[in-house]
């Protein structure tokens, strides 16, 4: 190969190797055990000549790394992910190297496990398996394990861009909830969507459903039984809830964070989690990963899983062919390769996602 492309890890599937190799790209492919690899370690990896790198939300792409990557000859890089808050764009452009993530191949996984949460919280599903598995079930009771019906309740999603839109579209009419959102731009299609629903529920008899796009983030927070965050990560969104936002939602809301964690003050929320037991949260993602803050774990009202969110095999597989295309596309100099809808029909040529 003319071209040597860097992964800082192993990638599900083997297409996204073919696509390389067949370009005149040699492949390599970090086999490091340990989970989080330092910059020092990439450094390394990046050597005295590298073309692009493959690399993980889980590593720090700044300065040090860009300068470094230019240095060896490189052009190109691709986060592995569609939240690139560990890039800083701005070094990767000092030191002309293009930048690409992997939107829309994790939109409705992701969304999915957002809808997963959402009901799992709502239903208490951990706590019951739990409760199973300790051998305490000793027969059926009136009260055992009552949750909450989504029907009719309103789900909140702050955030309405490509997944806050899919899981609002879940929420809404997989399990007929009223829909509240916040966003800076107007979801147009999600409204069309909801109002078409509406009458269609209507038309069979049924209680329409109903949306609202709501002047500031308090209204979602305090009108919705059901709140899922969806924002990108940046200064504008760190701590977005914090100990006053949580202070105004129902006593008794399910919060779901598939985005990102320090969107969330996770100290103020395990407070929060203490003196009100029946707020129910399901996590994802988390401030300091892959810590949890101090009593988390501990929580009953807590579900908490390991930044999963996009974790199909479709969309991973997915998700290394874009950012093998991403890394491609720079170094050969085709264009728009990050097409997102020409990225899907790739897809679906090659790896239909199961119907
Ligand atoms: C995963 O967290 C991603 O941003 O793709
Ligand atoms: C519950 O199992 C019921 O039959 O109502």
């Amino acid at each position: 190969g003319k071209y040597r492309v860097i992964s800082t890890k192993p990638m599900p599937g083997t297409r996204w190797i073919r696509l390389l190799t067949d370009q005149d790209c040699r492949v390599e492919i970090c086999t490091e055990k340990k989970t989080i690899l330092s910059v020092e370690d990439i450094l390394a990896l990046i050597g005295h000549k590298c073309d692009g790198v493959i690399g993980q939300l889980t590593e720090d792409w700044g300065e040090v790394l860009f300068s470094g990557l230019r240095r060896a000859g490189g052009t190109a890089f691709s986060n592995m992910a569609v939240g690139y808050n560990n890039v800083d764009v701005n070094a990767a452009t000092k030191y002309g190297v293009a930048v690409g993530n992997t939107p829309g191949v994790l939109t409705e996984t992701t969304a999915e496990l957002a809808a997963s949460l959402s009901v799992a919280a709502s239903r208490r599903i951990v706590e019951a398996d739990q409760f199973m598995r300790a051998g305490l079930y000793d027969g059926w009771l009136p009260h055992l394990f009552v949750g909450n019906l989504l029907k009719g309740q309103t789900v909140g999603v702050i955030g309405a861009g490509r997944i806050g839109s899919a899981y609002a579209r879940m929420m809404v009419e997989g399990f007929k909830m009223n829909l509240i959102y916040y966003d800076l731009y107007q979801a147009t299609r999600l409204e069309k969507f909801v109002t078409a629903y509406g009458q269609f529920l209507k038309a069979n008899g049924e209680q329409p459903v109903t949306w609202k796009r709501a002047a500031t983030m308090e209204d979602v927070l305090r009108e919705a039984d059901v709140i899922s965050l969806h924002p990108v990560l940046d200064k504008t969104t760190y701590h977005l809830i914090n100990k006053d936002s949580l202070s105004i939602m129902k006593k008794d809301a399910i919060l779901v964070n598939c985005s990102r964690g320090p969107v969330i003050d996770e100290a103020a929320l395990v407070e929060h989690l203490k003196v009100n037991p029946m707020f129910r949260v399901g996590l994802d993602v988390f401030e300091d990963e892959p810590y949890m803050k101090p009593g988390l774990a501990e929580m009953k009202n807590a579900i908490v899983v390991p930044h999963i969110a996009s974790a199909s095999k479709w969309t991973r597989e997915g998700m290394a062919t874009l950012a093998a295309l991403n890394v491609l596309g720079k170094i050969k100099g085709y264009p728009a390769w990050s097409d997102p809808n020409r990225v899907e029909a790739f897809l679906d040529e090659n790896s239909p996602p199961p119907s």
